[in-house]
């Protein structure tokens, strides 16, 4: 058992936010402070600076983005604002005041043209402007902040809250006999539970509680390699619902968004460097489909 520890997450009313809040109990020697975005708002650098005036953390878990990934081609810098100057300003706090950082970042910093699953140190090249900005986060980081902090990229994150894909399809699929999903975009479904256990047993491993690690990038998503329309079809299958699903191809589903075709993580680095067991993604979506239905009684 580590010391105790004070802990910040940011974002709270959001997937992650919302799945580490669901577990923080299980960890009694920390104390998890959770903000939203009226306590503490990303886009105004004097919300930043004002609250950790007041607040002081060991470490600092930033789940807030700028998530709407075809919203942000026409909110540039709002984009900008949440998910690079503000991540930049949290790094610069984190080492004034001495707290360890863990952000999250994503697969969409990457292109989607490789055919073998991406590695930390493969070449970025953003589609867009989430990824882009999401991207300058990640470099802001590394530049302002060369120790204690790590930056996990993730891909395809559901849960039980809020908007996402295992939802909406839940919600299509008991409204239509059928529904056409894009298979030509492959990569790996990540349940925010599990990611929000992965990011507990950091916080709680030896590596990231000596005095001082190099800031370092890893990958994480569930086991395993899917298409959305595998990933519609596991969830109607696992759900009992009866919507017949035809594959289309990302041609025929025009976004003003261009996302990358292929994004599978590799994660042998995270699950090497913090003795991580990772959840193969039906087996995960099962429980997280079990979640739901738990909220609904
Ligand atoms: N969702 C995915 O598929 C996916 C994939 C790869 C990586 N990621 C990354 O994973 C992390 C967690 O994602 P998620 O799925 O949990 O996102 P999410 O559900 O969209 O939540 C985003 C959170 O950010 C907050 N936020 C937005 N603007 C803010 C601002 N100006 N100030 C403070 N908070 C603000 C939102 O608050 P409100 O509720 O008030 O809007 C919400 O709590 C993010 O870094 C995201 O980039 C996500």
């Amino acid at each position: 058992m580590t010391n105790s520890k004070t802990i910040l997450v940011t974002g709270s009313t959001g997937q992650l936010g919302q799945s580490l809040k669901a577990i923080a109990r299980d960890y009694p020697n920390c104390e998890v402070v959770f903000a939203d975005r009226q306590q503490l708002d990303l886009s105004e650098t004097h919300s930043i600076k004002d609250f950790f005036q007041q607040n002081s953390f060991d470490i600092i878990i930033n789940c807030a983005a700028h998530t709407a990934v075809d919203k942000a081609e026409t909110e540039v810098e709002l984009a900008n604002k949440i998910n690079h100057l503000a991540v930049q300003q949290l790094a610069n706090i984190a080492k004034q005041y001495d707290s360890k950082l863990i952000h999250i970042s994503t697969d969409y910093v990457f292109n989607g043209k490789q055919c073998r699953p991406y590695i930390e140190a493969d070449d970025v090249e953003p589609q867009g402007v989430y990824g882009r900005t999401k991207l300058s986060g990640e470099q802001a980081i590394q530049n302002g902040l060369k120790t204690n902090a790590i930056i996990i990229r993730t891909s395809w994150v559901y849960s039980e809250y809020g908007n996402n894909f295992v939802k909406t399809m839940l919600k299509l699929g008991k409204a239509r006999d059928e529904i056409n999903v894009i298979f030509d975009q492959v990569g790996t479904p990540t349940y925010a539970k599990d990611l929000a256990q992965a990011i507990m047993s950091i916080v709680q491993s030896d590596h990231f509680n000596q005095v001082s690690f190099k800031t370092d990038i890893v990958h994480f998503s569930n086991e395993g390699v899917c298409s959305w329309y595998d990933f519609s079809k596991a969830i109607f299958e696992l759900n009992g619902i009866h919507c017949d699903v035809f594959p289309i191809e990302t041609k025929d589903y025009p976004t003003p968004a261009k996302r990358p075709y292929y994004s599978v993580l590799n994660k042998a680095k995270i699950k090497q460097t913090y003795n991580l067991n990772i959840p193969y993604w039906k087996d995960s979506l099962r429980q997280c489909l079990i979640g739901l239905q738990d909220l609904e009684k």
